[in-house]
């Protein structure tokens, strides 16, 4: 880690941050019974037949050796940690995040997967709080609901400044139904979103946001789509950020929501960092971002890490470049 990933708010330096995503990394193992009593046997069923064999905690480790190679500040894992949202899985994702780097430095987001059913919040959730929650201590006591889902949704938005840099963390999962991994924004989510982004003190930020699911309809699924993304596309016409990350389609895809004729909003959508699938688009890879401030606008360099699995390494792509210009002004309210 820099040394700048100790304190937050340099907005005129640089930051390198990676993103990792997808990464099914827990084993389901011989689960009880009483457990499978619900939507969660679909999953347990897909885990049997095909997803212990995709995701492989060797692609993750080797991913992970390289990024140690690498000069990186944090670590941005959107969701999908585990496999069905049981409670060893959580403790098995915790224990994997310990071996990362302190919780300062890793921002998680949950994943459908991660609330397959809607669970108690001490036997999921609560593991991971040191890697979810802000820096705000005295606002978490005011989350008193043991249900995961009402839980999330009164903690979300979280916002967690690093360095030149604010990460604003949004929960798009529910307990969707049966054969749907859909997402959705709670409204009140929404509604607190736009007066953060208002915030004066925000705007001297790089505001990159994290959410799960897709923000675009661009290659999603009906089943797997966020139910109000026309509305969260709306929302972001008026409160802009400056770069959107996702995860849960496993591939890669680069899309962006136009504002005006100065500035659209890059939509980076990322493959699975743990699969072993060889399909163009699909295989194992992380993304590493480095923003600078240029003048009055956000330089922003991506490179892709793609698994080749006969080599057995992470292979460096192309450096792809986003200037967010101009660096917007607080909006007004909708
Ligand atoms: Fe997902």
């Amino acid at each position: 880690m820099n040394e700048s990933s100790q304190g937050g708010g340099h907005a005129n330096e640089s930051f390198r941050f990676v993103q990792l995503s997808d990464l099914h990394l827990s084993s389901i193992g011989v689960p009880n019974p009483f457990n499978l009593l619900n939507k969660r046997i679909l999953g347990y069923l897909s885990w049997l037949r095909k997803r212990r064999h995709t995701h492989q905690r060797w692609v993750l480790d080797l991913a992970l050796r390289t990024i140690q190679e690498l000069e990186i500040d944090h670590f941005a894992i959107t969701g999908d940690l585990t496999h069905i949202g049981l409670k060893h899985e959580f403790i098995q994702a915790r224990e994997w995040l310990e071996l990362l780097s302190d919780p300062f430095n890793i921002t998680v987001i949950p994943g459908n997967h991660d609330l397959y059913v809607n669970e108690k919040w001490d036997c999921s959730f609560k593991y991971w709080e040191n890697y979810l929650l802000d820096n705000d201590e005295s606002k978490h006591g005011q989350f008193k609901s043991d249900d995961a889902l009402t839980r999330l949704n009164q903690i979300y938005p979280v916002t967690r400044v690093r360095n030149n840099t604010v990460f604003i963390a949004i929960n798009s999962v529910f307990d969707a139904p049966w054969f749907r991994a859909t997402g959705h924004i709670h409204e009140r989510q929404l509604s607190r979103l736009r007066n953060l982004l208002n915030q004066e003190e925000l705007q001297k930020y790089c505001k990159v946001l994290l959410i799960h699911h897709p923000v675009t309809l661009t290659d999603t699924p009906k089943r797997k789509s966020l139910l109000n993304y026309e509305i969260f596309n709306t929302f972001l016409q008026q409160h802009p950020v400056d770069l959107i990350l996702h995860g849960h389609g496993h591939h890669s895809s680069t899309d962006n929501i136009s504002i005006n004729t100065n500035k659209q909003i890059p939509v980076i959508g990322m493959s699975s960092s743990s699969s072993i699938s060889q399909e163009h688009g699909y295989q194992a890879e992380f993304l590493i971002f480095e923003v600078n401030k240029d003048q009055d606008a956000w330089n922003i360099n991506k490179q892709s890490y793609t698994l080749d699995i006969n080599e057995r390494r992470f292979i460096p792509g192309d450096i792809k470049n986003f200037i967010t210009a101009p660096v917007c002004k607080a909006p007004t309210s909708v």
